[in-house]
């Protein structure tokens, strides 16, 4: 299996709650590697360019007010399959539909809060990873 890199977001839910070490400890402990980190507060525009793919969505206008509500930790994350391993140990969007043990199961107080982002393939991966860092802020 290759080692690969996702973008994982730390939500303003668990920012808030104080989890951000709890989250990146669950991370941890399923192999991943976090090989960048910063604690930001996203802008609007930011957000608004970040979720872009879900504009038409009825949600949008909410998932930008509640990613700009506080700060988040944006992180690269590396590991064998790490895009795969990432969305197994964040559990499904829906923390009501999310498996025992996960970070949504655990920590998620809504589908909006739900204290996790993931990327879902190695190419958005990439996107999602420059959209946030500079190549000299990721040491693997
Ligand atoms: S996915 O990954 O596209 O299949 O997931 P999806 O269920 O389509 O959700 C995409 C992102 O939108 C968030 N979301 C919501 N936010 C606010 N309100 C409602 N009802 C809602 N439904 C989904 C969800 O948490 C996903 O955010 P990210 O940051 O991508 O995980």
């Amino acid at each position: 299996m290759a080692v690969t890199r996702t973008f994982s977001i730390i939500k303003p839910d668990a920012t808030r709650r104080n989890l951000t070490g709890a989250v990146t400890k669950m991370l941890e402990d399923a192999g991943l590697r976090v090989i960048a980190s910063k604690r930001i507060q996203m802008t609007r525009e930011q957000a608004e360019g970040f979720y872009a793919v879900h504009k038409e969505r009825p949600f949008f206008g909410e998932l930008c007010d509640f990613m700009t509500s506080g700060p988040v930790v944006v992180q690269v994350l590396e590991g064998e399959d790490a895009v795969k391993r990432n969305r197994e140990v964040m559990g499904a969007t829906n923390p009501a539909d999310a498996a025992e043990g996960t970070i949504r199961k655990v920590f998620a107080e809504s589908i909006e809060a739900n204290s996790v982002h993931g990327s879902d393939s190695d190419e958005n991966a990439a996107i999602e990873i420059d959209y946030f860092f500079k190549t000299d802020e990721i040491v693997g």
